[in-house]
């Protein structure tokens, strides 16, 4: 049987959990050799453990992806082991460290937001584009969020390091369109993972069109239709796969409409 991703080698960051966890079987499923990625190691060999248990091919790497350092590890073990990358899912994430208005927050706070999401992405992605130049192309997906594309109260810090992907996405795919690089974003709404389920029984989901959230194996379907040749023709997208969130405004109707 073929998969959509035969031969591929990806590396998948925040891959211990949620949606990277789901990526990174669904990716194995495809056919691609994974480098399971995520400061959390024991998570990270749980993932390998699913993925080899069903024959595919992974590898667990500790890394801190705000670490320029480990990052340089996790991509050289990756090229090491398989002797290639194909894919990049930078992934991994955190969300505000305090639910605080802007003035509210310290320099902490936002640096601990900015460095994991935001700086992450350009230090995994500037060694992975040389080597994927040398190969004759690349796939880069990133993972910013509906909250990178309307902001949030309470959660400054995450809105700008989002929409901040969104744009180093569309930067970037301009940059290496020419050397066959394609680099684009998924913007997930509300997921039901370790991250965001804490939250959701303070929610009423009918702020979300679809009225639920979404499963990560959803929002990995997405991420590997843009990491497969389907989307041979896509760079600089970021795909909302949200159930409609981001596509409207509220209007908070005294009465029903
Ligand atoms: N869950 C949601 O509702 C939602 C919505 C929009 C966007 N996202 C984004 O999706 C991505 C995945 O989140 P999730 O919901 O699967 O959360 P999750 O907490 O289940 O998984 C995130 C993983 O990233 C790892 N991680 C965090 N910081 C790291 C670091 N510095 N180095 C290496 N690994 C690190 C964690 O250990 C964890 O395994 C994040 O970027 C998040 O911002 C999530």
């Amino acid at each position: 049987m073929t998969g959509r991703l035969d031969r591929k080698v990806a590396l998948i960051t925040g891959a211990a959990s949620g949606i990277g966890r789901a990526s990174a079987l669904l990716f194995a499923k495809e056919g691609a050799s994974v480098s399971v990625v995520d400061r959390a190691l024991p998570g990270a060999q749980e993932t390998v453990a699913v993925i080899t248990k069903a024959r595919g091919e992974a590898i667990a790497i500790e890394a801190d992806v705000s670490s320029a350092a480990d990052v340089e590890r996790m991509i050289k073990r990756t090229v090491d082991t398989y002797g290639r990358l194909d894919i990049l899912f930078n992934n991994a994430g955190i969300s505000a460290r305090t639910l605080a208005f802007t003035a509210d927050l310290s320099e902490e706070d936002w640096d601990a937001v900015l460095d994991t999401n935001l700086k992450s992405v350009f230090l995994a992605s500037r060694l992975a584009i040389p080597i994927m130049i040398r190969q004759g192309g690349g796939v880069i997906v990133n993972t910013s969020s509906a909250q990178g594309i309307g902001g949030g109260p309470l959660v400054s810090p995450y809105c700008a390091s989002k929409a901040g992907i969104i744009l180093l996405t569309k930067t970037m795919a301009a940059e290496y369109a020419k050397q066959n690089i394609r680099v684009n974003c998924i913007c997930p709404g509300m997921t039901d993972t370790p991250m965001m389920s804490a939250y959701f029984s303070s929610l009423q989901m009918d702020f979300i069109p679809q009225g639920r959230p979404g499963d990560p194996e959803e929002i990995a379907r997405a991420a590997l239709f843009l990491a497969s040749d389907d989307a041979s023709y896509v760079t600089g997208a970021f795909l909302p796969v949200d159930g409609g969130w981001s596509a409207q405004l509220v209007v908070p109707y005294k009465q029903g409409p």
